[in-house]
């Protein structure tokens, strides 16, 4: 296989990189790490704030993590530190298909119904995530769903789902990643829908209808759609951000129930294109839609960073604030979520792997529960976000 450019490599957002394997890339960057550490950048964080949600409360924001009911039932410090830093959830997992739908006529709620309750017994917000995506779909689903029956299929889980913990949600991921990824736009498609079976059986359609049933099943929801590769200064971000917006605006035009746009922002501790105007330029053309923001995943890829903690623990906490700073000042924004609050728990200890073995430290906790810098970095941006009109 010939070695990709480093361009090419570049151009791999996380999303692309879980589909190449990373121990490839990771070699590939082996010598060159683009972003140097900035040893004298004070992150000291704001003397008297111990709670992230807390600190976020003072300016009318959320702040919380994803996170599911077996690690918060088993790991006791861990759902102690939730609790804490947290005041808002989201269902990791347990609301996906995959959780939900053992069989085409079956629903499983366990998990969900357990985040729910630990959720309301800490009084903690409720994300749920997500309702139409085209991964984490049951292993029935490609021999059972069809042109003929998928409009059926979609309504009768949105309407159990979604009505099932109607006026106990926050907001529902409602269609998740229905654009291409960044780096495989222009597509075959000039709108960059991604070609799922959503769309293959529904057309362009399945968006309008997974909201419509949505807005229907639960009315008091924040009704959003969901997406990532969208933060950097890349000529493919570019694209996918132009083709996010086009797709928002042909929606909206039609009177599609869309509340609010979900930044999953997993940035990439190695890229150097970030562009403060750039993003704050997209941010409020969502706005201009009418849509509220979130940044929905928030995590910190550090795969391609230099093995010593230090260094990566500044680069990533450089990373959380800047890209924090930006977003905290829309008054747009509502609300912020990490992708897991610990090194102990992150997806990428399984999907962003180090070429050299080391534990990954994505999160504003280490696996300890120690505070790291990004945890300072995250208190430093929310100590100096405006006030949001309403969270
Ligand atoms: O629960 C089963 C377990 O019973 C089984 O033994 C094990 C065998 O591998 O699999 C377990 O399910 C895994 C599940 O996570 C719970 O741990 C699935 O294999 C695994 O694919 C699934 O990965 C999740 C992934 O989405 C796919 O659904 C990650 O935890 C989750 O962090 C990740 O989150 C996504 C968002 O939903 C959308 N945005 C991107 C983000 C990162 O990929």
């Amino acid at each position: 296989m010939k070695p990709l450019s480093r361009r090419r490599i570049l151009q791999l957002g996380a999303g692309g990189i879980v589909g190449l394997g990373t121990p490839f890339l990771a070699k590939a960057l082996q010598k060159e790490y683009l972003v140097a550490p900035d040893f004298s950048r004070d992150f000291t964080p704001p003397s008297t704030v111990t709670s992230l949600h807390r600190l976020a409360t003072t300016k009318n924001l959320l702040f919380g993590t994803a996170t599911d009911i077996p690690v918060l039932s088993r790991d006791a410090e861990y759902s102690r530190h939730c609790i804490e830093q947290c005041g808002l959830l989201v269902s990791e997992n347990a609301m996906k298909w995959r959780a939900l739908r053992p069989a085409p006529d079956q629903f499983d709620f366990t998990g969900a119904d357990a985040l729910l309750n630990f959720a309301l017994q800490h009084n903690l917000l409720l994300r749920g995530h997500t309702l139409v995506w085209h991964l984490a779909l049951p292993d029935w689903f490609s021999e059972t769903v069809n042109t003929q029956n998928a409009e059926r299929y979609m309504q009768e889980h949105i309407q159990a789902v979604a009505g099932r913990y109607a006026g106990q949600i926050h907001s529902w991921d409602v269609v998740n990643e229905a654009i291409e990824e960044a780096f495989a736009l222009p597509s075959s498609r000039s709108d960059g829908l991604r070609v799922t079976p959503w769309l293959e059986y529904l057309g362009e359609d399945y968006l309008e209808l997974a909201f419509r049933f949505a807005a229907a099943a639960d009315p008091n929801a924040i009704l959003m759609y969901n997406d990532y590769d969208l933060e950097y200064d890349r000529p493919d971000q570019a694209r996918k951000r132009e083709a996010v917006l086009n797709m928002l605006e042909r929606l909206i035009s039609r009177g599609t129930p869309i509340h609010a746009f979900g930044f999953q922002s997993h940035l990439l501790g190695h890229e150097t294109r970030f562009n403060p105007d750039i993003l704050q330029t997209f941010v409020r053309d969502l706005t201009s839609l009418g849509l509220k923001i979130m940044v929905t995943e928030l995590d910190v890829l550090d795969r391609d960073l230099p093995a010593d903690v230090e260094t990566r623990d500044r680069i990533v906490a450089a990373a959380y604030e800047d890209y924090l700073t930006v977003m905290l000042n829309e008054p747009s924004l509502i609300a912020v979520t990490t992708w897991g609050l610990s090194d102990r728990y992150s997806w990428l200890s399984e999907f962003g792997t180090r070429a050299d073995g080391l534990p990954v430290r994505p999160l504003p906790l280490d696996e300890n529960m120690q505070r790291k810098l990004a945890w300072n970095a995250i208190a430093r941006a929310f100590d100096q976000a405006r006030s949001s009109p309403d969270a």
